[in-house]
């Protein structure tokens, strides 16, 4: 997730692309940066870590004249936010210049060739390495620029929507993309090239959307020209944009929760991307690499988080158990730091955070660190506190979340977990070569499985009209689903505000029962697995005592379908792996009632997104 924006045109560049920028930043703001070619034909680049406001600022006695530009909002994921790291990067000649919005998955790898080849490289970033592929096929094969952008994606794995500015041909700008979403706006004289529509609107609203593994060439005074990978022309098809700016910024959804719980088919393949290689039979996990040995010998595995990350942690305690057979403990940051734990020197505490900025979960690192133990990190902003705290780890690839309430950031986060248990369990032995690989083949197929979980939206509505004026709530799962349970009971609450609770399953005997009536809304996860039978107890129980169950099914399921009073049947996957797909419906669930009850979704009251205070 980032924003990108460029002009060529008659105007001068610099003012629509500082604006498109501010427009785009909500799409992440680590840094940002911006390139124009002046009258004289100097190629001035200004870039800052930052907010786009320190961009204006650092600018402001410098020349940014020029009617041809780039300009980015970065939200990194390789090579922590700063000066060196942010767009537009430079290629090794400092002729080209290009801005990116995606992950390469395969940097590594082509970073290696180029330097044997005499590159030199400033940054920690993957797109500087592809700036510079892109000019040594330019320069070794004598192609023009659209040619051999075309020819370096060819070698590409993994996502982009980029933009390439060469100082030697000021008349031309080359966009291409795949996966990253990008807009092209054709003006009367001028074209406009952005993430989204939102910094093209004012200007124009006849558009282009690139389609994957499409290049488009724009050269001032001329027709806009597509070519896809296979060197053929596409004819582009202009569209007229009928949505206004504020909601394009949702991406058209009426709340950022709504835009960011459709993005998780995205957001959890982006948290895979060049780390599971099911195929390879392989799972490659940069925080692991590092600290193979310790993973391979750990006596105990600590995982230290709050809310929705301490539910992430709770499903990890499952994976971890199941797939390597390491005993884990799970901890409430704001408990653990003040209660004096037992810490061995050869645990490794892994800290879960989507903000990476929360303050009981960082003062609980620095807790572990000072006894000893190997800490990691799982943050989804790159360069945060607690990442930069930690001796290690894997970033989510979620992109910003900016709904208070987490959502596509808990699945993330279970992705990557997920992955580091098979990690764990192929590394220490505990897991068959077969049941490696039939998890990651199951893994791979999670985000299409969302996205049929996303079909059922309508559906969830209605069922959340029902339950939309109840007072109170439960939700109850078994294994790795309680922790699902537990998280669809947090969203129900900080969003609509009505009481809700997590229990397992089995617990209802031993209290919660008692609290069962017509009024009372009970969610269960009732997924196929080994608990089945025992689940469909407790939902005749619940219903004995005239109970309202609406319970999350696996596709087919006939036997719940009998006795519950609504089923929502998500596609069957391996009974490990359904927290990722459970919790989808929970969250539409929650989400709709909160819109009915006519609560602030994304800014619920007396919540904020990151908990930096103690
Ligand atoms: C979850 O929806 C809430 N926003 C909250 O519980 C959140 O998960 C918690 O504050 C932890 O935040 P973090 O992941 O950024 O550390
Ligand atoms: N992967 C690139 C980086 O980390 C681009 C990230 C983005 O989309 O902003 O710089």
């Amino acid at each position: 997730m980032c924003g990108i924006v460029a002009y060529i045109g008659k105007r001068e560049a610099y003012p629509i692309l500082i604006k498109g920028l501010s427009r785009l930043e909500y799409r992440g703001y680590d840094s940002a940066g911006v390139a124009m070619i002046d009258k004289k034909g100097d190629l001035n680049v200004y870039k800052r870590k930052g907010k786009v406001s320190e961009l204006i600022s650092f600018v402001k006695d410098k020349d940014t004249t020029g009617n041809v530009g780039i300009g980015h909002t970065r939200w990194a994921t390789h090579g922590e936010p700063n000066d060196v790291n942010s767009h537009p990067h430079y290629s090794q000649s400092k002729n080209l210049v290009m801005i990116h919005n995606g992950i390469i998955e395969n940097y590594a790898t082509i970073k290696e060739g180029l330097t044997k080849r005499g590159h030199t490289f400033l940054s920690q970033t993957d797109t500087e390495v592809l700036i510079h592929l892109i000019e040594d096929i330019q320069q070794h094969e004598g192609i023009k620029m659209g040619h051999a952008v075309q020819a370096a994606l060819k070698q590409v794995i993994g996502a982009y929507a980029l933009v390439v500015l060469d100082k030697n041909d000021p008349d031309t700008i080359v966009a291409a993309k795949k996966g990253s979403p990008m807009v092209i706006g054709i003006g009367s004289d001028d074209f406009f090239i952005a993430s989204d529509a939102s910094p093209i609107i004012e200007y124009t609203k006849n558009v282009v959307y690139l389609d994957d593994e499409q290049v488009a060439i724009i050269r001032r005074g001329q027709e806009l020209k597509i070519r896809n990978l296979k060197d053929k022309e596409i004819t582009p098809y202009v569209q007229k944009l009928t949505v206004e700016l504020e909601s394009i910024e949702k991406g058209g959804y009426d709340h950022f929760m709504l835009k960011e719980i459709y993005e998780q088919p995205r957001s959890v393949l982006d948290s895979m991307r060049g780390r599971l290689q099911a195929d390879l039979g392989e799972v490659r996990m940069g925080g692991i690499v590092d600290h193979e040995k310790k993973f391979e010998k750990a006596k105990r595995i600590l995982f230290i988080a709050c809310g929705t990350s301490w539910h992430a942690a709770l499903v990890a305690e499952y994976l971890f158990e199941e797939f390597a057979r390491v005993p884990v403990e799970v901890e409430y940051a704001s408990e653990f730091r003040y209660r004096n734990p037992v810490i061995y020197e050869d645990d490794i505490v892994i800290a879960i955070s989507q903000s990476g900025e929360t303050a009981d979960t960082l003062a609980a690192v620095e807790l572990a660190k000072s006894r000893g133990a190997t800490v990691l990190g799982i943050c989804n902003v790159v360069g945060s506190s607690i990442a930069r705290a930690t001796h290690g780890g894997s970033y989510t690839h979620a992109g910003p979340e900016i709904g208070v309430a987490s959502t596509k950031a808990f699945t993330a986060q279970v992705t990557v977990l997920t992955l580091m248990a098979l990690h764990m369990g192929k590394v220490r032995g505990t897991l068959t070569e077969s049941r490696f690989r039939q998890l990651l083949y199951e893994m791979e197929a999670i985000p299409s499985k969302i996205e049929e979980v996303l079909k059922l939206n309508d559906k969830l509505r209605e069922i959340a009209y029902t339950y939309k004026d109840s007072r109170n709530a439960l939700y109850l799962g078994r294994g790795v689903s309680f922790p699902v349970a537990l998280e669809g009971a947090l969203k129900l609450k900080e969003i609509s505000y009505i009481h809700a609770e997590g229990y397992p399953a089995a617990e209802m005997k031993h209290g919660p029962i008692a609290l069962i009536d017509e009024e009372m809304p009970v969610f269960v996860i009732a997924t196929k697995g080994a608990n089945y039978e025992k689940v469909v107890s407790n939902i005749q129980e619940v219903k004995a005592r005239k109970g309202k169950v609406t319970a999350v099914v696996t596709s087919g399921d006939k036997e719940v379908k009998a006795m519950a009073d609504y089923v929502i049947e998500i596609p069957e996957t391996d009974e490990f792996l359904v927290p990722l797909i459970a919790v989808i419906p929970l969250q539409l669930l929650s989400y709709h009632v909160a819109v009915m009850r006519g609560c602030n979704v994304d800014q619920p009251r007396n919540l904020a997104k990151s908990v930096t205070v103690e």
